[in-house]
């Protein structure tokens, strides 16, 4: 490692493999952090952009929304992909949904989902939230001593959460799940569905023609659930198109699951290795709300998003030009020493944890207290009854450039 380069390093963002070695991945972020914390990268495949590892100068981006926009990019993904989806927009069924959106239009979108993600509001699911995890932690128990713990609870667990939120049949978990692993595991020989990028764009048009069944339906018999909501909704006086709800239903499914998943696993990964914490915790149940911020940063499944200067602009003394995007590095700003005293220690009780795992600003994540609700609800029903847990195998992370985290977690554990 002591041979790294800056170049080197800033390569990191455009080969989604650095994010499967994270010893690795967090040596180059320091570097980059301490040596060039606003670097240009450039790759044949992806247009070029400035990456953005320090805390300070990622939030500043985050809340000065009128200087960086989402549009036209607020992504990192290849030429080739960014194109099929432009043409796909193009056509007249492309999803543009709230991180492609900025200004006024944003605020009017947001504002119909906002109130259902309230903490109010979220509490009437917790009924729901408490029975699933209390059938996985069953099932853990059932099953035991072994378990693919991702691929056996993690990713079912926040998978039927979002089937409830958005009022879907169970049945349909095969598909809606299926189709949201495709998306974020773009680049994971594993999980998508083919090597070209119409393979990603048929996963998009799976998902345009399941939702628009569900808008009709919705609009037909509304049912009183966020999907009814949404499908309903007025702006000056008008409905959303099919396109702006079949993207805000997309949003929800796909935002909601591969980030809660990671985050569950990542926690218990984590808990597993540092058994101080997990002694700790399970002594006092009341750390949990600072246990789950505290995982959260951890695993920070977010790994990028891009935003794009709409006039010339300077950060940290480097000049950024009017339409020039910069990459922003959540995993970064969460083990940025300048913020966190002891960024790669992991510690239940920090208060507070100002971490920007869900973001900043008018982008800030929508289901945030949703997501605190479902890891905190499964791990303080999990961890009481843990009696002993160990990795058997080696835990594998997906690789990505947006969203992801653990795939694989063999775990051999005993439980009361
Ligand atoms: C621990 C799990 C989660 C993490 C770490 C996470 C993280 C994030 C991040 C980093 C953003 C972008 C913020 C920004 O641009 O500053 C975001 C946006 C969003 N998230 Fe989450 N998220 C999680 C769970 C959820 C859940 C459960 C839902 C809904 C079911 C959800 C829905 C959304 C939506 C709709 C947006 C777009 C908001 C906007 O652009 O206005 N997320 N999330």
């Amino acid at each position: 490692m002591t041979d790294l380069t800056v170049e080197d390093a800033a390569q990191l963002f455009v080969n989604p493999s650095s994010y499967t070695d994270e010893t690795t991945l967090e040596a180059a972020l320091a570097l980059l952090r301490e040596k060039a914390p606003v670097v240009r990268v450039e790759h044949p495949s992806y247009r070029p952009f400035w990456a953005v590892t320090k805390y300070a100068d990622i939030i500043e981006v985050l809340r000065n929304h009128e200087l960086w926009l989402n549009e036209p990019r607020s992504i990192l993904q290849t030429i080739e992909l960014d194109d099929a989806l432009d043409a796909m927009r193009d056509t007249g069924v492309g999803l543009r949904n709230l991180v492609h959106i900025d200004g006024a239009c944003h605020r009017a979108l947001r504002t119909i989902g906002a109130e259902w993600f309230r903490p109010k509001v979220m509490r009437s699911l917790k009924h729901r939230i408490d029975e699933l995890a209390a059938h996985y932690v069953d099932f853990m128990a059932q099953t035991g001593p072994e378990c693919e713990f991702v691929g056996d609870v993690a990713t079912a667990y926040p998978g039927y959460v979002i089937l409830s939120l958005l009022g879907l049949a169970e049945s349909d978990f095969p598909r809606l799940i299926g189709w949201t692993q495709e998306l974020f595991g773009l680049d994971d020989d594993e999980r998508r569905r083919g090597q070209r990028s119409e393979d990603a764009v048929a996963v998009m048009a799976d998902f345009v023609e399941y939702f628009r069944a569900l808008i009709a339906e919705r609009r037909t018999n509304p049912t009183g659930d966020i999907a009814s909501a949404i499908a309903n909704a007025r702006i000056d006086g008008e409905l959303l198109s099919d396109m702006e709800v079949v993207s805000y239903y997309q949003v929800i499914a796909s935002a909601g699951h591969d980030t809660t998943k990671a985050v569950i696993a990542g926690g218990l990964l984590a808990l597993i290795e540092n058994p101080g914490e997990l002694e700790r915790l399970r002594g006092d149940l009341t750390l949990m709300p600072t246990a789950v911020e505290e995982i959260i940063r951890w695993s920070t499944p977010v790994k990028t998003f891009v935003r794009t200067a709409s006039r010339d602009t300077v950060i940290r003394g480097v000049s950024i030009g009017a339409g020039e995007s910069v990459c922003l590095s959540y995993p970064s700003a969460n083990r940025n020493g300048d913020v966190f005293t002891e960024p790669s220690r992991f510690d239940v009780g920090p208060e507070p944890n100002r971490h920007l795992g869900f973001g900043s600003g008018v982008h800030f994540c929508l289901g945030a207290a949703l997501a605190r609700m479902e890891v905190d609800t499964f791990s303080s029903q999990l961890i009481p009854r843990l009696t002993a847990i160990e990795v058997v195998g080696e835990p594998k992370f997906s690789p990505t450039t947006f969203v992801g985290g653990l795939k694989h977690l063999p775990l051999r554990y005993a439980m009361c």
